[in-house]
Formats: structure tokens, C-alpha cells, sequence
């Protein structure tokens, strides 16, 4: 089965990669590298001892993604290409629209003419909003906050028109939580462009030295410590999530799925199990709230469980880890010149992967 994932030289998208080789399943990766450096489709190949395809294409070249579905014989696809920060979203809300929302309509038109008919797309849990219940579970009111969340709205409501129109699609719409963490080789992980937006990659460069100190977004929420809380997944886990439900999709219908442990942590635990697992201190001090955050949002991941029989495994502490280990091998991220083949060595499983 050959499967295309657009953006699948992120940072999801590298991990969903491995997951997909790693089960078999051929791919073949479509990046315009915007956001992201082919050295991670490298270390993917490395990972996994297995080669794939790679198109620098933009979603939004109709006619070569067409071509690509075509040429390779793609059976489904994984979309995961868009832009994502919050606040440039506030600031150019039409580039927004016109990556995520036009790239997307593209990208069915295209899926169209080549008779592809089975999409899973990544949204995220920035379409509820604001809690008004928690956990959060598929059924919450759908009312996000600024207009990257509206682009993952209207995306979902495009696909849910999309199969009302054809009940032959077979359409995955996966919610995410807060991903973190790491391959376990420490050869791909999260490579923020300029200053991190989010927390784990940010105190992750205050423990190596590249950052002074983490500002800690309000210390006065109603939760124990004061902090936020958020549901922090580890991207290996939410990596599996994408290949239980290319299964489950097997059959006519849209899905729709959080895909969070249901764990809810607190900034300042983040930042304490991060030290101790890293041994580095974090220098964090406490700063004005950040405007449209909330103070607690975690997933009710029963839906997945039932329906798709993944849940998540790994632990906070593993995350940090796994993060950490990143950052260390990698402290300039993709640019940096790391040998990769010392952290081959390094694991065994990535060893046998590699002669099998
Ligand atoms: C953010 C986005 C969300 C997106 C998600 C995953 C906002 C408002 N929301 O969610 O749409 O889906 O990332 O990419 O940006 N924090 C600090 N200091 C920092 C960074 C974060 O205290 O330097 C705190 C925040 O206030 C929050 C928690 O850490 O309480 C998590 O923040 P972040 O990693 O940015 O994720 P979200 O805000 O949940």
C-alpha cells in the first residue's frame, strides 16, 4: 500500500513516516520544505533501514500532486502539511486560509481526478476553544479562538460536506493535544523556526544554554500550582495513532478522533520533570498570562480507545527524555552537522532495523 504524507518532513510528519515504514507500508512523502529540512527525511531512511519517495511539491500545485497520485499508485493519504502558529495566524489570516484551507481543496480536487478517496487529515484540539467541560470529547461545541484554529474548523466541516456528497470517502479527521518528545534515536524531533512558541521546545533550549529563562505564561489559573494544564502527547504515540486509524478507514464513512492520553499536566510539572530527567536546571520566571490561552484542556480519549483500540503509553518522564535527547544531539536542530550513525550504532533496534 502506498501511502502520500504531505508534510511528511515535519515534525509529525517525520514520525508518522517512521511509523508507516516501520509497519510495512510504502511511502511517498510531499513537502514544499517551507517549515521543514529534507535532512529529516534522511534520518528517517536511517531509522528505518527502508527508502521512500520524496516530491518537493506544494499541496497547491494541483496538477503535480495529481501526478504524483498517479505515478506512484497512492491508496491514501496523510495531510499534514499546513501552517500552524497562533499568533502569525492573528497577524496574516489569508495566508492561513489560502495554505490550509485552498491547499486542502486542492489537494481533494486532485485526489479526485486521480480516484484516491481516503484522507486523514491532522487537525487539532484548537477547534473546541474554550472548554466549557472537561475532558473533552468529540461532542464538545466546536468554537476556536483564532483563525488558525477556524482553518482546521472549516477543514472538517469541508470533509464531513465532502462525504455527505459521495459516500464512498473514506475520511480520518484526527484531533491532536499538545505533541512532544522525540524519536527515541534522538535523529528527529521538533526543529522550531526562530523562537519556540511552545513550551517543551522552549525550556528544552533554556536546559542546553541556548535560551536564559523560561517565562511562564500566568501563575494564577485555578488549577493546584497556578500553572495551565494541557495534555502533552508524546509524538511517537500520536505517530501510531495515524496508523490505526489508515485501518480503520478501510471502510466508507468520516471518523472523527482526539488523539490525547487524557492526562492533564501543569506547566510547572513539565518544567520539573524536564529537569529531572535532563539533570539541567530551568531558569523560568512568571509572566503576564498569554492572550487566548485557557487555564486547563486535556483530551477524553475513550473514542479512540473504542473505536480504533490505540490509546498512549508513553509517560511525561519519557517525553522529557525522548525530547532532551533530541536537543542534545541535535543543539542547532537540522542544521547542526551530527553524525548520525554514532546514534545507529547507539541502538540496537535501529541496527537490526537497518540490515533487515
Ligand atoms: C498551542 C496553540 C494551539 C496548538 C498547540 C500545538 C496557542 C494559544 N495555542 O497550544 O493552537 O494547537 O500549541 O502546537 O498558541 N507556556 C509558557 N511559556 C512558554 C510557552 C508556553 O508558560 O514559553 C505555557 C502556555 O501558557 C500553556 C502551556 O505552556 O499553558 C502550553 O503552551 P503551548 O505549548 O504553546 O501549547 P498550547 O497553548 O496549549
Amino acid at each position: 500500500m502506498m501511502i502520500m504524507v504531505t508534510g511528511g518532513a515535519g515534525y509529525i510528519g517525520s514520525h508518522v513516516c517512521v511509523a508507516l515504514l516501520n509497519a510495512g507500508l510504502d511511502v511517498v512523502v510531499v513537502d514544499n520544505l517551507a517549515n521543514s529540512k529534507e535532512t529529516s527525511l534522511r534520518r528517517v531512511r536511517s531509522i528505518c533501514g527502508r527508502s521512500f519517495y520524496f516530491r518537493q511539491v506544494d499541496i497547491r500545485d494541483e496538477h503535480a500532486i495529481c501526478e504524483i497520485l498517479r505515478t506512484y499508485e497512492v491508496t491514501a493519504v496523510i495531510h499534514l502539511a499546513g501552517l500552524k502558529a497562533v499568533g502569525e495566524s492573528n497577524v496574516r489570516p489569508m495566508t492561513y486560509y489560502e495554505n490550509n484551507v485552498f491547499g486542502t481543496m486542492s489537494l481533494v480536487s486532485a485526489m479526485k481526478s486521480a480516484k484516491v478517496k481516503t484522507l486523514v487529515f491532522s487537525s487539532s484540539a484548537t477547534v473546541y476553544g474554550i472548554p466549557t467541560y472537561l475532558p473533552l470529547d468529540e461532542d464538545h461545541l466546536l468554537r476556536p479562538t483564532n483563525p488558525y484554529g477556524r482553518t482546521k474548523l472549516f477543514i472538517e466541516e469541508m470533509l464531513n460536506d465532502l462525504y455527505r456528497s459521495d459516500g464512498d470517502w473514506r475520511i480520518g479527521i484526527l484531533r491532536y493535544f499538545n505533541p512532544a518528545g522525540a524519536h527515541e534515536s534522538g535523529l528527529i524531533g521538533e526543529d522550531p523556526l526562530g523562537v519556540p512558541g511552545n513550551l517543551v521546545p522552549f525550556l528544552a533550549q533554556v536546559a542546553i544554554g541556548k535560551r536564559e529563562k523560561l517565562r511562564i505564561w500566568g501563575k494564577d489559573y485555578e488549577t493546584p500550582d497556578g500553572t495551565g494544564i494541557r495534555d502533552f502527547i508524546h509524538v511517537v504515540d500520536l505517530a501510531a495513532g495515524h496508523l490505526s486509524v489508515l485501518r480503520y478507514v478501510e471502510r466508507p464513512g468520516v471518523l472523527t478522533v482526539n488523539l490525547g492520553t487524557g492526562r492533564g499536566n501543569s506547566v510547572l510539572e513539565v518544567v520539573r520533570t524536564f529537569e529531572a530527567v535532563s539533570g539541567k536546571p530551568v531558569a523560568y520566571e512568571f509572566a503576564e498570562r498569554r492572550a487566548g490561552d485557557v487555564a486547563v484542556c486535556y483530551a477524553d480519549p475513550t473514542h479512540a480507545k473504542e473505536t480504533l483500540g490505540w490509546r498512549s503509553t508513553r509517560s511525561l518522564a519519557q517525553m522529557c527524555a525522548d525530547h532532551w535527547r533530541w536537543q542534545l544531539q541535535n543543539p542547532n536542530g537540522y542544521e547542526g552537522n551530527y553524525d548520525e550513525t554514532e546514534a545507529v550504532r547507539a541502538f540496537p533496534a535501529l541496527r537490526s532495523n537497518a540490515s533487515a
